[in-house]
């Protein structure tokens, strides 16, 4: 009895240490959705993942054993969609578009294009939308951002699972103070775009950096680093910003932040093949001045984070906060967190609380 009940125990010991390592680090994912709600910094989904993680930032760590949280799981596996804080609670997060996944039917459904999240009582509903266009279903590969007044802005995207891959060049804007959905007239759009980065500046433009659009001989084509387009939230028009400085490689599933001075800070993206699974894999840091419009690289310290594609970037006071996404052109995937002072572009091993906001 004794050698049984001692490989009983440990058995029953082992798989409990399994699954307590489970339960606190997330695997590795790309694609996933993330908002920063006060001091944690969610991520939705990722892969065909249901899951809801944060990390707690109200704390220092070192970036080698993160802060993580598990929140109540989504409703469907989601990755490729978007995600955006609502301005009017602070709490409720929106998520948009994406593909959405059901494990018991081994498909992508789309069921819905927006589910809500109440990060404070981590309740998840789908809410009524007014006037939803459903030429919007199936919509992924885009970037949300929202405004003040609790506008949605959702440009582009591509249709899955589908016979034909359609690539949009519309608007979509939803007004979640009235839950009413508008597409805006196309036509003044200049190209298709996705997998681009979305970045809303204080003046009310929404700078759309990099990604893809489709000719309509269908040929792919990636978008020029220094042809900023520029949404105008106010007047509902398109124009184009010529960007000058540095010449940026061309590349998609990047990501971007926006720092209180005025600069967008990118990081990382690739160059897709036609199937569109990632071929080169960048680990450059650039930043454009939005005010003089010049791309710089500035020269970085500390130890790089490696290549990555299809991760999320927020920033919380002074640092860029990298997570997740894709490595490589071979398909693998981090579950890392890697994190830049922006102050001096030292990227650090250490998050220390910040006491102020940068001060420049
Ligand atoms: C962070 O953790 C790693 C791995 O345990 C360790 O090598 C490193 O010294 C730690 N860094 C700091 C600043 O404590
Ligand atoms: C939401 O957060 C913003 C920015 O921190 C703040 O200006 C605003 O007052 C907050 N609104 C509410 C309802 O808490
Ligand atoms: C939906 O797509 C169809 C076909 O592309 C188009 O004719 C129609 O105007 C679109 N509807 C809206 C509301 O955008
Ligand atoms: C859409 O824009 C075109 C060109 O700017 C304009 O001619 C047309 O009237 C607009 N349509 C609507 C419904 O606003
Ligand atoms: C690709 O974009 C460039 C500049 O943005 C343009 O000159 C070229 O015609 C485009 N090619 C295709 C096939 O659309
Ligand atoms: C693109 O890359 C993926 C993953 O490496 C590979 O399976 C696929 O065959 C490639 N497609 C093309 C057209 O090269
Ligand atoms: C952006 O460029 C302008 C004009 O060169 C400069 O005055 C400003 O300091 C720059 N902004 C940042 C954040 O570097
Ligand atoms: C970067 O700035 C931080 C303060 O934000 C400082 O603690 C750190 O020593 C600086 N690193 C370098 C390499 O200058």
């Amino acid at each position: 009895m004794k050698p049984l009940y001692y490989t009983l125990f440990l058995v029953i010991f082992s798989s409990v240490h399994y699954f307590v390592i489970c339960q606190n680090v997330p695997s590795s994912r790309s694609s996933q959705a993330s908002t920063l709600v006060g001091t944690r910094l969610y991520f939705f989904g990722g892969g065909a993942s249901t899951e809801v993680w944060y990390l707690d930032l109200s704390n220092s760590f070192n970036i080698s054993t993160p802060p993580w949280h598990n929140d109540i799981v989504m409703p469907v596996g989601y990755s490729f969609g978007t995600s955006c804080l609502s301005p009017i609670d602070n709490s409720t997060i929106y998520l948009i578009g994406g593909r959405t996944w059901m494990a018991n039917t081994g498909n992508y459904l789309y069921l819905t294009s927006v589910y809500k999240f109440n990060s404070k009582t981590s309740q998840w509903t789908t809410p009524t939308i007014n006037n939803f266009n459903y030429n919007f279903t199936t919509r992924n590969e885009i970037q949300a951002v929202i405004n003040n007044n609790g506008k949605i802005f959702v440009f582009g995207g591509t249709n899955f699972n589908s016979q034909t891959i359609l690539y949009y060049n519309d608007m979509n804007v939803l007004d979640i103070t009235t839950m009413t959905w508008s597409t805006l007239n196309q036509s003044q759009s200049y190209i298709t775009n996705v997998d681009y980065t979305a970045t809303l500046l204080p003046n009310g433009n929404i700078a759309y950096v990099g990604g893809r659009s489709i000719s309509s001989s269908k040929v792919v084509n990636i978008t020029d680093m220094a042809k900023i387009q520029i949404f105008d939230t106010k007047s509902y028009t398109w124009s184009i910003k010529s960007a000058s400085g540095s010449t940026i490689a061309s590349r998609v599933s990047h990501s971007a932040v926006l720092t209180q001075d005025g600069n967008i800070i990118i990081y990382g993206g690739s160059l897709q093949n036609s199937s569109g699974y990632p071929v080169t894999v960048y680990s450059d840091i650039a930043v454009l001045n939005t005010s003089s419009w010049a791309w710089s690289i500035p020269s970085v310290s500390g130890t790089k984070a490696p290549p990555l594609t299809q991760h999320s970037a927020a920033l919380y006071k002074n640092y860029m906060i990298l997570a997740f996404g894709a490595t490589s052109a071979s398909n693998s995937y981090t579950n890392h967190v890697y994190i830049l002072d922006i102050q001096n572009y030292t990227w650090v091993t250490t998050f220390n609380v910040p006491t102020t906001n940068p001060a420049k």
